[in-house]
């Protein structure tokens, strides 16, 4: 059992400001103390570049960023060939959309399917590239509705949503009508919160970003099945990704690093391979608990709040994420109220404006998003203070 107090002593931020009550982790994570000792680590004991230098502290750098790689694909159960390091989920999209498109895996206008709750990262890649042939599963009544008949090039569903928690169970999905196309899962919100295993699933690339689960910000992940990384191109270009160069042309290297050009996020991805440690140490079969009866505490104490309207998916394999609107005021008086008595929520569309406008029929929402750290005492605060913010503009 997660004992949150506990938890959050291993957190600076909880300490450095008494009496935070951070309910923004959907958008990003804090930091544990393991994390941050790790960055420190890289730059004070072997800070070098990395696959370039011959020394002792380069070649310490390289092995633990060659760990860091290892220690993800682990988590995901995929082959460390198979893990590519980018900036965050948003350019793991963007690098599979141009590669798959360069690389003419998949045609000009080819047929994508994505939907209607997905964060814009998740499709606006594909809008762009592909003169906006995309189709939208529709959300109706907490299901995904998508056109059967019709065979897609290309899925991108995210695995839980930003804003209403609901979880797609892309294994079930692989099954059926969809078995075909490229599935690409966005693990953005669901990897700190349940155990992804990309060969149950049956994806062909996954995507997720450091920061969502206690690793630093810059750094993400594209899992891409071998055979279909082997075929691809790179979209980046320049030093490290090469084997040979003339004046007039080059060849790519292979394996992960063709898609790395530049300096990686060296430290950031070795740390992030300690955040997954720290995951793993406490354990999905924790996490999974804790977070559930958080959520249903939390889902149990806002529907008593007159005049609220609650966007949540409410089953037991939803995220710990729930959005709401109260009937007068606007969220963003909500989320600044809040703030200024040191509760951390979001206010605004969570970058799903087709969600927000086209389905739910409001401009904006208020989020409340739990982790790790989070317990009773956090939501029984959000309540008190929710109360006092109508009492305040009524
Ligand atoms: C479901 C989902 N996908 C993608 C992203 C984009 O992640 P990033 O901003 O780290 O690139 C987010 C961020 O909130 C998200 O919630």
């Amino acid at each position: 059992m997660i004992n949150a107090e506990n938890l959050k002593s291993q957190f600076p931020i909880f300490r450095n400001i008494p009496g935070l009550v951070f309910l923004d982790n959907a958008s990003t994570t804090q930091k544990p103390q393991i994390v941050l000792d790790k960055l420190l680590d890289v730059y004070t004991k072997y800070n070098s570049n990395v696959h370039r230098g011959l020394y002792p502290i380069a070649v310490r750098a390289d092995e633990e960023y060659d760990l860091a790689r290892k220690r993800i694909a682990r988590l995901i159960n995929a082959d460390k060939d198979e893990i590519v390091f980018t900036s965050g989920t948003t350019d793991s999209t963007n690098l599979i959309a141009a590669s798959l498109l360069a690389s003419g895996i998949i045609p000009e206008g080819a047929n994508i399917l994505t939907s209607e709750i997905e964060h814009h990262s998740n499709f606006l890649p594909w809008q762009n590239l592909t003169n906006g042939n995309l189709s939208f599963a529709k959300y109706e009544n907490g299901n995904l509705n998508y056109p059967t008949e019709q065979a897609f090039d290309v899925v991108v569903f995210t695995i839980m949503s930003n804003v209403t928690g609901k979880y797609i169970d892309i294994e079930e999905l692989r099954k059926g009508e969809l078995k075909n196309a490229i599935f690409i899962a966005d693990a953005a919100q669901a990897i700190a919160h349940v155990p992804i295993d990309v060969k149950k699933m049956d994806v062909d690339f996954l995507v997720f970003s450091g920061h969502k689960m206690f690793g630093p910000t810059g750094v993400g992940i594209v899992y891409g099945k071998k055979e279909l990384l082997n075929k691809m191109q790179p979209f980046k270009l320049g030093g490290g990704m090469i084997n040979k160069v003339s004046k007039e042309n080059f060849t790519s290297t292979t394996g992960p690093q063709k898609f790395e050009a530049g300096t990686p996020p060296i430290a950031d991805a070795i740390a992030l391979g300690e955040a997954v440690n720290f995951i793993e140490g406490i354990g999905f079969e924790n996490i999974i608990p804790h977070e559930q009866n958080l959520r249903r505490y939390a889902l149990n104490k806002l529907s008593q709040i007159k005049k609220i309207k609650i966007y949540h998916d409410d089953n037991d394999n939803s995220g710990a994420v729930i959005s709401f609107t109260i009937y007068g005021i606007h969220p963003h008086d909500i989320a600044q109220y809040l703030g200024d008595n040191n509760i951390c929520v979001r206010a605004g569309h969570h970058c799903t404006q087709i969600l927000h406008k086209d389905v739910l029929q409001i401009p904006a929402s208020v989020r409340v998003s739990m982790s790790i750290y989070n317990n009773e005492n956090d939501i029984d605060n959000l309540i008190e203070e929710l109360n006092n913010c109508i009492a305040y503009y009524s």
